[in-house]
């Protein structure tokens, strides 16, 4: 059985010569890429996707985010960079790729648009796109993270299904529990998706947090047939909704980024892939932090 990447690409029209080179295989084979998702929107999705680039690539992995929000990308404004729309001059060909990456150090930002009148007309799809975009560039990275669109798109799910691992990312509203598991659904059906993370957000206490994991692994496995592999969580914090990423995204060792740092150990040490010879373990990674 492939890989889903494996299998997806086989029959992609955009396929790229250079990923089959014998110079890129090596590294190529070990790009793990994980897309943040969830359904519904205001979950967090942004905020993790970001914390957790920043993590990687201070534990040494180099590490791309893409911003696959096409055209309500969220990610730049949460860093306090300026929105540029640079996307655009990639679909018009004006620009490449690393013409439009914004670059600190091993953590590398697509960016994607922000109310783009081209995006919109475009006649590109989005998915495409960005699947070309990683397997051009697959081979220099340990990392990519896609920080997916709210919403069941045929974007959204093409990229979800392409990556070697989905974070779906729950809170404890009704809702997002709903939305995540018609995700779930869709990937399963359309994809034969049958393996996912769940990341519970904003959760207030562990009895919240217990039965958010409960209800929504037991259905997607009594309904799908289904696996769903518990991440952990995010607890609740409680201050205005903007200041939250202020907190999180910051270089303060507080106990939201102790504890975000074990789950994302947790992660690492059971997903193999680039982290089977680390340049960096991200528990000295978590020691440091500790430390300092
Ligand atoms: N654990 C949390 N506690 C409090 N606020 C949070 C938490 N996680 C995310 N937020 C806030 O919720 C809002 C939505 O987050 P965002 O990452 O933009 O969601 P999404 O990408 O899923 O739409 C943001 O204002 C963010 O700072
Ligand atoms: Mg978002």
């Amino acid at each position: 059985m492939h890989k889903t990447s494996e299998w997806l690409q086989s029959f992609s029209s955009i396929r790229n010569e250079a990923k089959n080179s014998d110079l890129n295989r090596d590294r190529t084979l070990s790009c793990t890429k994980i897309s943040i998702t969830g359904g519904k929107g205001g979950v967090g999705k942004t905020s993790i996707a970001l914390k957790t680039a920043q993590e990687f690539a201070s534990a040494g992995y180099k590490t791309l985010l893409i911003d696959c929000d096409s055209n309500l990308s969220n990610t730049a404004i949460k860093l306090g960079l300026p929105l540029e729309n640079k996307f655009e001059k990639i679909l018009s060909g004006e620009m490449n790729f690393d013409e439009c990456l914004i670059r600190r150090g091993n953590f590398h930002l697509l960016p994607a648009c922000n109310g783009s009148v081209e995006l919109f007309e475009s006649k590109l799809n989005f998915d495409e796109v960005i699947i070309d975009i990683i397997t051009s560039h697959e081979h220099e990275y340990d990392y990519i993270l896609l920080d997916c669109p709210a919403g069941v798109s045929r974007d959204a799910l093409t990229l979800n299904a392409y990556c070697d691992h989905r974070w779906i990312v729950v809170t404890p509203d009704k809702s997002s529990i709903t939305d995540s598991y018609s995700l779930a659904k869709l990937l399963s059906q359309r994809f034969g998706i049958k393996e996912n993370h769940l990341l519970v957000n904003m959760y207030q206490n562990e009895k919240q947090f217990q039965k958010v994991v409960l209800t929504l692994s037991e259905t997607i496995e009594n309904f799908l047939g289904a696996r769903t592999m518990i991440l952990g969580g995010i607890q609740k914090y409680d201050v205005a909704a903007e200041g939250f990423d202020t907190f999180f995204l910051s270089e303060g060792k507080n106990e939201f980024h102790r504890n975000f740092v074990k789950l994302l150990l947790g992660f690492t040490e059971k997903a193999g892939g680039p982290l089977s010879a680390p340049r960096k373990s991200v528990s000295q990674m978590a020691y440091e932090h500790d430390v300092h």
